[in-house]
Order: C-alpha cells, then structure tokens, then sequence
C-alpha cells in the first residue's frame, strides 16, 4: 500500500514536465500506468500532447485512457520519456527490465531530449544489483549467451552472478519480449562498476539490450508517504 501511494505521488508530480505540443515516451510498468491514467485526465481537461508506448501493455492502457500515441518510425525524436525503474542509484544510474520492455524503454529514452523517473523509495540504491540484472538476448544460442554473461559480470567485479531464464507464468515457457527475444536475468547481489558490466555485456553478440540506463535520466522523481521529492 505505501509503495502504491508513493507510486501514485511519484506520478502525479511527472506531470510536471508534460506540455501541450510534446511527443511523450510512453514507459511500462505499474507506476508509468499510473502517470498514463493521470495523463489522460488532463487530456480531457484539453492538453494536447501525443505518446509513443514502449510496450504493447502501455499502449492498450494509453488507449483505454485516451491518450493519442504515433507510432514510433513517424517521430524524429521525442520531448521528454517518462517512466519507471526497478534500481536508481545517486548518479541517476538505473536498472530497468522487471518487465520485459528494456528494449523498447532504451531506444525511447535514448531519443528524447529528457528522461524523468519516477520511483517509489524502495528503489533509491547505493550500489545497483541487487534487483536481478535484466538482459534480453535473441533466443538463438542463448544458452551460450548467458555463459558468456556470466563471465562478462564476473569480468566487471561481480562476485557470483547466477543468471536464470526468465519464464512465463507457468514456469515453463520462456518469457517473450514484445521484440520476440528471451530476458535472462542476472542476480548479482552487487554491481561494483555499472559502466565496465555495460561494456563487456555490448560485446556479447547474442545480448540484444541490458537494464542497465546510464547517463540517460536527468530527472528522478522519488514518490514520499505524502508528497514527491524531485531530484535534478
Ligand atoms: C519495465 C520497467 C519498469 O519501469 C520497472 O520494472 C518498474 O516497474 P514498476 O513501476 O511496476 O515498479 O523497467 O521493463
């Protein structure tokens, strides 16, 4: 309940940054769908703005709440993306992916001009990693791939990385990403150098993306009990 209210703080005080002629990235998760049901509150009150969802699940919420969304290829680039995070540490460094959408959150945060996170208190870090490490790789020979995680963490300074295929509801099947690719997700316990772990996971041909944002959010929006505290 008080990482609801939090959320619900956190989200209001987005709105902030929002206004009328924006193109918006549209994030995933339960606190974006919380900013996406108060965007489409000041939609009807006449603000005229316009988003691009960075899952399907954000786009079908964006749809019942009655925000306009344009598709991804007619945008040249985007005002501000506003979503969620699983991690944030003091330097604005994130870990995303607890739901499958860090592809599709990357390419968007990467094409605007400003990200703004917004996240309840329990996600504020000294040292990201110890929310499983999210890294979506082509299921192809991705048993291959996570050994080639594992050993590209163990390079990075992390002491016992275990690296498991995420699944579907059942326990059975591979969870797929709306881009068709499998997550595997890497319990680290802690990431000492999030930029080194960045590096050795790029060169890893089967990796597609990782959670780990760097340099990427300018504004973290942290939801409190009873209001939100912006950082800049
Ligand atoms: C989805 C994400 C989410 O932003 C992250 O998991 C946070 O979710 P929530 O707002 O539900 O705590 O990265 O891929």
């Amino acid at each position: 309940m008080g990482a609801e209210r939090q959320k619900a703080h956190a989200a209001a005080a987005a709105l902030g940054y929002v206004e009328s002629g924006m193109t918006l990235g549209l994030g995933s998760g339960s606190t974006a769908e919380i900013f996406l049901r108060l965007l489409g509150e000041r939609i009807k009150d006449g603000l005229d703005v316009r988003g691009v969802p960075t899952s399907q699940r954000t786009a079908e919420v964006a749809r019942e709440n009655g925000v306009p969304l344009i598709e991804v290829d007619h945008v040249d680039h985007l005002a501000v993306t506003i979503d969620g995070a699983d991690e944030v540490d003091g330097r604005f460094q994130l870990i995303k992916g607890g739901g499958a959408c860090l592809l599709r959150e990357k390419i968007i945060a990467h094409a605007s001009d400003l990200m703004v996170v917004m996240v309840d208190e329990s996600k504020l870090v000294d040292t990201l990693g110890k929310f499983p490490l999210p890294v979506e790789v082509d299921p192809f020979g991705f048993s291959l791939t996570a050994k080639q995680i594992y050993d590209a963490l163990k390079k990075a300074g992390v002491n016992a990385p275990d690296v498991q295929l995420r699944r579907k509801g059942d326990g059975l099947a591979p969870l797929i990403t709306d881009g068709g690719h499998y997550i595997l997700d890497c319990a680290c316990g802690a990431i000492p150098d999030a930029a080194l772990a960045d590096r050795y996971l790029k060169e890893i041909p089967g990796v597609v993306e990782h959670g780990l944002f760097l340099g990427l959010a300018r504004v973290v929006i942290v939801g409190e009990d009873s209001e939100a505290r912006v950082m800049e």
